[in-house]
């Protein structure tokens, strides 16, 4: 009963390779639980653009808009092919994606895997989420440059940070605290130099912990952040953080998990007003696109994502236990895109 109105934008580089089999493995995860899957994919990235020199039209933007939730895979070009500014169809395609569709909850949630091998020597259990904001902060293009190309040249970012939107991330951050066994969430921001942003930041955290008494609490400079996740990830349970922090701290969070290739992201509207997105924390990998030996599992887990959030609880978790029942059984031999995204589908049943 029921049909998942997908939308599917594969990408660029690894992106098309990985999206590949998530969605196999979506469909299968969903059929097992009597659901169809209808996708409709969309041909976005470096090479359309290329091709017919727009990056995202309205007219797409409407027709994503009525679909009940994004796959997407990775965009970005290879950095050799000097047509294509850098960082162009990133920010045309999928930040453009995040803001037009309010996606302020960027859930990334990272887990050391039985069998997954963490860089660290005594990785402890790493079980943890990070709720980054995702519409706010220094992503905005609030900025510019002036007297270009003088020794005088001004280059800005400014980062934006709302009351609203740092309220409504932090409030979903101890909810999702709350939620979880450990019950514990931390704040990541740099409030001791930045002091405007951060100050907001510190303030909603504190007044809001006041309704949650059950959550416990404790705040981390980005910088030591960074040092806990390499000695004692085990430490975090639910961190939240603002845009920039989060995108740099879950690149980490994947490296100590075993790799990129296990990381997944939800941009989440967690009001409902606009398709939320899923995808892989990692980008298009120009360095290895077209091997085909990309490794999908993020992509999969991020299917598992949008299971979950439509409310199909039972098959995310089918899901997720395919993932881990193929990692904790994979042995060290390499294996291709294809093969891994097979041997989930054959844990799947
Ligand atoms: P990247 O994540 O694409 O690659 C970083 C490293 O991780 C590379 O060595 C790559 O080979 C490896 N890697 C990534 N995914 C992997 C996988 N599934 N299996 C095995 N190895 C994997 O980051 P980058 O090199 O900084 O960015 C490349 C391009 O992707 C850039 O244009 C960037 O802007 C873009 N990007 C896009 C997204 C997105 O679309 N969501 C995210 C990040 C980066
Ligand atoms: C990510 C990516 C994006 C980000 C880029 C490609 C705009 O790195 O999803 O982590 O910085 O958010
Ligand atoms: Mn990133």
């Amino acid at each position: 009963h029921g049909t998942i109105d997908l939308a599917v934008i594969p990408g660029d580089g690894i992106g098309p390779e990985v999206v590949e089999q998530a969605l196999k493995v979506l469909t299968r995860a969903a059929g097992n639980a009597g659901l169809e899957v209808a996708p409709t994919e969309y041909r976005l990235g470096a090479e359309a653009w290329l091709e017919t020199g727009e990056t995202l039209s309205e007219e797409t933007m409407t027709r994503l808009r009525g679909h009940d939730a994004i796959l997407f895979g990775a965009v970005g070009a290879d950095p050799k092919s000097a047509e294509v500014p850098s960082g162009l169809i990133e920010r045309e395609i999928l930040l453009r994606l995040r803001f037009a569709f309010d996606h302020f909850i960027n859930l990334r949630p990272s887990r050391l895997f039985p069998g997954a091998v963490s860089p660290l020597s005594e990785p402890g259990e790493i079980d943890f989420v990070v709720v980054r904001e995702g519409t706010e902060g220094p992503y905005v293009g609030n900025g510019g440059v002036i007297r270009k190309d003088t020794p005088q040249e001004i280059a800005t970012e400014v980062s934006i940070n709302t009351a609203h939107g740092v309220e409504r991330l932090v409030r979903f951050a101890f909810e999702k605290a709350q939620s979880r066994p450990r019950r514990k969430l931390t704040l990541i921001h740099k409030n001791n130099v930045l002091v405007n942003a951060g100050g907001l930041y510190a303030r909603t955290f504190d007044r809001i912990a006041g309704e949650y008494p059950e959550v416990s609490t404790d705040y981390l400079h980005v910088d030591a952040a960074t040092i806990f996740m390499t000695t004692d990830p085990a430490r975090f349970d639910v961190i939240v953080t603002d845009n920039l922090f989060g995108d740099i701290l879950t690149d980490q969070a994947g490296a100590i998990t075993g790799g990129i290739g296990y990381a997944a992201c939800g941009n989440i509207n967690a009001e409902g007003t606009a398709p939320s997105m899923f995808e892989p924390v990692h980008g298009s990998a120009p360095d290895i696109a077209g091997r085909g030996v990309a490794d999908p599992t993020a992509a999969v887990l991020a299917s598992a994502l949008l299971l979950r959030h439509l409310g199909h609880e039972a098959a995310a978790l089918d899901v997720e236990a395919a993932v881990e029942r193929d990692m904790a059984g994979k042995g060290t031999a390499p294996r291709t895109t294809h093969q891994v995204g097979e041997a989930i589908l054959a844990e799947l049943g």
